[in-house]
């Protein structure tokens, strides 16, 4: 009786090799379905992608630079995190842009040699932005300057103006 028990068990229902086949198919749609998965995550992705809106947020290219009492007259103020110049002369203000016209290397103004001067090749400004020397093509632009409602400079970076216009204080 057992010998029969012994011989019929591992043949027809024999629990490991049945399980065995079973688990290799389903080992198979698995990987399928995973493949399939991650292609469809993929392309929805790339998809969600193609179609979200590509927005480049810059910072505004008009600033207040404050109220003019803080510029005495002859002085030249850099303002880095604009790389503007507010220049005051006994006439009015005017803003300067830093950025050299030749390879735009941000300039520095140096006060004992009463200049802009690029450090990268050497070209010199007047204050008022006028080329002295170097590899500079063009002075350096001036930008629109007027007065706010309540009182303060503001720049448009975006506007050059003409260097016979100043803002008159
Ligand atoms: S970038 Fe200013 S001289 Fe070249």
């Amino acid at each position: 009786m057992s010998d029969e028990g012994h011989s019929s068990v591992p043949e027809a229902s024999h629990p490991v090799q049945a399980g065995n086949e079973i688990t290799r198919r389903d080992f198979l749609n698995e990987i399928t379905l995973g493949a399939l998965g991650i292609a469809g995550l993929g392309s929805v992705a790339v998809t969600y992608q193609f179609l979200s809106p590509n927005v480049l947020f810059e910072p505004s290219t008009t600033f207040r630079a404050g109220n003019p009492d803080l510029y005495p007259v002859h002085s030249v103020t850099f303002l880095q995190d604009q790389q503007v110049y507010i220049v005051r002369v006994p006439e009015g203000f005017y803003a300067v842009s830093a950025v050299c016209t030749h390879l735009g290397c941000v300039t520095q103004w140096k006060p004992d040699a009463d200049m802009i001067a690029c450090p990268c090749h050497g070209s010199k400004f007047k204050a008022d932005g006028t080329k002295i020397e170097g590899p500079a093509p063009r002075p350096l632009p001036h930008f629109a300057i007027s007065l706010t409602a309540d009182g303060e400079l503001l720049v448009d970076k975006l506007q050059n103006i003409n260097f016979s216009q100043v803002l008159k204080v």
